[in-house]
């Protein structure tokens, strides 16, 4: 049976509880970049101060290359967390997702904890969230632009969870007919689509057949930070499915593989999946990502430090980023793609 709205908003209470005080992370598996490190470039001639971060993200500009990744909406909690999430994005200038808007297509009782954002953060880029199991619905499609309208998002993000919805409590595995529900949602929108995972990856064959469709955006959402399979273990307490806690392709792969297909499509590559510091960032782009994204780490800064410890951590990041240019003698991202990274020698 679907979920009430009563309880997709519980549901969405619970993750947000979960993620805050349980370690949801991968119990073995690592994001692959602990087997990357840079060349050290001993002659750099880069000036730090002549370093700049701002780019776009579709049409708008941002100042640093930076997603704050879909969590929240739906829920009681979920819109001050939205709140704070968008006045600390829209001090940073960068983009930011909500949280699944399934709860807004059943009901319009939480409609405030999605709207907010808009609200707070007018300028950024602000970037719908809907499951892939909704999409495929019957109708679902033709409401697709409202939930685009209700918080003037400059893209919709479907989130493909697989292995979410396999082990949730009422998930709902199936995806039949999502590659041609994926076509018929970007003829029909107004704003650029973009899939993601949630923590288990997209591999380049996935990646290509998403694109064929015209979406215009690629979220590897690889595996080696939250592990939803974990969540939903921990919601469930089966433990013979403890075997799936690990599931998943590493982002360091997912990007590696995925970025290759710029030579045939004209796409956005995010990079996300326990990015947690510059180092992980910097790896991240060296590996093809045009942009980086986190989840739990904000929220968990967000939960420790409010807003300012968001706008902090960002900040501190991103100068951060700028020493690992300097030591590799890359003046922009764009050089750090450049050949500046190397899978780690055997030394001993
Ligand atoms: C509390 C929480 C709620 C989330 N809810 C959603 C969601 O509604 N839709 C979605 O696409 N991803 C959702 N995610 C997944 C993240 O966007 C992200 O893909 C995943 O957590 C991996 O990133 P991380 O390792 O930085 O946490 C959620 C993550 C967290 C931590």
């Amino acid at each position: 049976m679907p979920d009430s709205s009563n309880s997709l908003s519980q549901r969405k209470k619970e993750h947000l509880q979960l993620c805050l005080t349980e370690d949801v992370s991968f119990k073995e598996k690592r994001n692959g970049f602990e087997n990357y490190e840079f060349k050290h470039f001993a002659i750099t001639e880069v000036e730090i101060k002549k370093i700049f971060f701002d780019t776009k993200f579709f049409d708008k500009k941002i100042n640093y290359p930076f997603l704050i990744s879909c969590m929240t909406g739906g829920a009681d909690e979920a819109e001050n967390i939205n709140a704070q999430l968008a006045i600390a994005a829209n001090e940073l200038n960068i983009a930011l997702g909500v949280g699944s808007q399934r709860h807004a297509l059943e009901s319009t009782k939480y409609h405030g904890s999605y709207k907010v954002i808009r609200k707070n953060a007018p300028g950024i880029p602000i970037l719908g969230n809907i499951g892939a199991a909704e999409l495929i619905k019957k109708d679902v499609i033709s409401k697709i632009q409202s939930l685009v309208d209700l918080i003037e998002a400059d893209a919709m993000v479907v989130h493909v969870n697989a292995l979410q919805e396999l082990l949730q409590n009422n998930g709902e595995p199936n995806f039949k007919g999502l590659l041609k529900s994926l076509e018929k949602v970007v003829s029909l929108l107004k704003v650029p689509v973009i899939v993601k995972e949630v923590g288990a990856g997209i591999s380049k064959e996935v990646a290509k057949k998403i694109l064929s469709s015209g979406v215009k955006g690629i979220d590897v959402a690889g595996a080696g930070g939250t592990s939803w399979a974990g969540v939903e273990i921990l919601r469930n307490k089966k433990n013979d499915e403890n075997i799936f806690w690990d599931w998943g392709l590493p982002t360091s792969y997912c990007l590696r593989k995925i970025h290759k297909l710029k030579n045939e499509f004209d796409f956005l590559l995010i990079g996300s999946g326990g990015i947690t510091n510059a180092l992980d960032s910097a790896k991240a782009f060296a590996l093809g990502a045009d942009i980086t994204a986190s989840a739990i780490t904000v929220l968990k800064k967000l939960d420790k430090n409010g807003i300012e410890g968001v706008i902090k951590l960002i900040t501190e990041w991103f100068d951060t980023l700028k020493k690992i240019l300097f030591l590799t003698g890359s003046s922009s991202i764009e050089d750090l793609r450049k050949g500046k990274i190397i899978r780690k020698e055997k030394l001993y």
